[in-house]
């Protein structure tokens, strides 16, 4: 198959987006071991012509070759722009030249980005969100508005006739594989989970909204920005991104909260402050708390626990004036998960200063943990009988707070 010429996905909507079978890592943070694509869309009409989403800066020519064999720039009556993330709208302010007669759509939040990416101010513009309808020739669009998937600006939309949803980054795989759709291509399930986790997990509340404003369509044809179109089974890779954001543990009902005690120990002091801390938790009802030796895991088995945990507790010795590795190491897990409705605090023996527990809570502030007015548990060296006893008192109090207990929280 040619890469540059445009590629018909149903009855006048073609695929010209841009194939990166080179890229190796994408956005810094994800592994993209089989390359990427820039998913862009051209739609013809009786009435002129919709361009969806564009491509990366440096794929533009081969964007624009596409785009010329379909119709002229005069042509074009609008460009919508689901996300604005340099990938997709890296061509939008050559295009806008080009086109300049066209109406860029747009989400109301997408507003000041575009005047940034395009550095113009009298940019034709129209704001859309959920409702909203555009009718050229004989296609109907749907706008939906689906914030947070994956910038705060993202939106979808539905073409009708096709029952064709352009999803945004929704639905993506960083996945090069130049037969493009999902029946023709080679396996990518891994890259469609690994892209769920690494992009949709940490907004898994905006997903369940996405899919309540999907679920009210009929959809045949998922348009995604990354990867294969989906084409086959729409609603296998729907239910899949539906598990995902409502997963729980099979051993542990809903009418459970989970925390999750993670420790670091040089001496076993911090693992005995742990263990009280787990007995007073575990003494609540309703509560199953679990211990995790920071020493031994693995980073996709940390995420996962994270990802389950209401309570997250931590426990470290303070060591050359800090918290070791693995303590931050634990936290910067937290980049890939929804932090919110998450309680945590910290605890830990020490030898001379003991600024550990403080720079771990510090850091639980900053990424807008649910933090109670509680002191860290802090023991110096060997904690004595008493001092377990506290820790247990401090381990229940911190769970009867995850199970409800009503406390005022400073969330600044
Ligand atoms: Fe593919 Fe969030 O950009």
């Amino acid at each position: 198959m040619n890469h540059n010429k445009p590629i018909e996905i149903v009855d006048n909507i073609f695929f010209i987006g841009a194939f990166d079978p080179d890229i190796r890592t994408f956005d810094i943070i994800m592994k993209t071991a089989n390359g990427s694509s820039y998913n862009a869309y051209l739609i013809k009409t009786e009435e002129g012509v919709i361009i969806v989403d564009t491509v990366k800066l440096e794929y533009q020519n081969e964007f624009f070759a596409k785009i010329e064999q379909l119709c002229s720039y005069d042509e074009i009556k609008y460009v919508i722009s689901h996300h604005l993330e340099p990938d997709h709208a890296g061509a939008i302010p050559e295009l806008i030249k080009r086109a300049s007669q066209a109406k860029v759509l747009i989400s109301p939040q997408a507003t000041p980005m575009l005047k940034a990416i395009t550095d113009k101010d009298d940019i034709d513009f129209e704001s859309v969100w959920t409702n909203k309808t555009l009718t050229l020739g004989s296609k109907t669009i749907k706008f939906l508005t689906t914030p947070y998937l994956h910038w705060p600006e993202t939106m979808s939309s539905y073409v009708v006739e096709d029952r064709l949803l352009f999803s945004g980054d929704v639905f993506g795989s960083h996945y090069y594989d130049k037969r493009l759709f999902d029946d023709l291509v080679g396996d990518f399930s891994y890259s469609f989970k690994y892209y769920y986790d690494h992009i949709m997990r940490p907004f898994k509340t905006y997903v369940l909204n996405a899919l309540k404003l999907y679920d009210k369509l009929d959809i045949n044809i998922i348009a995604t920005l990354h990867g294969p179109i989906i084409r086959e089974k729409p609603y296998k890779y729907i239910e899949l991104y539906r598990k995902w954001s409502l997963d729980r543990p099979d051993n542990i009902s809903s009418n459970n909260k989970i925390i999750s005690i993670f420790y670091l120990t040089s001496y076993k002091n911090t693992r005995d402050m742990a263990e009280s801390i787990f007995d007073g938790a575990e003494s609540v009802k309703t509560i199953r708390a679990s211990l995790y030796d920071l020493a031994s895991i693995e980073e996709q088995n940390m995420i996962n626990i994270l990802e389950e945990s209401d309570g997250i507790l931590i426990g470290t010795p303070t060591i050359n004036a800090d918290a070791p590795k693995p303590v931050w190491d634990l936290l910067s897990c937290m980049m890939y998960l929804e932090k919110k409705g998450k309680t945590g605090h910290s605890f830990g023996s020490y030898g001379w200063s003991g600024e550990a527990p403080k720079m771990i809570l510090d850091r639980m502030k900053s990424l807008h943990f649910r933090v109670p007015p509680m002191e860290s548990m802090k023991i110096r060296l060997i904690p004595t009988k008493d001092e377990l006893k506290n820790c247990y008192n401090f381990g229940r109090e911190f769970a009867e707070i995850v199970n409800g207990k009503m406390i005022e929280i400073d969330m600044n």
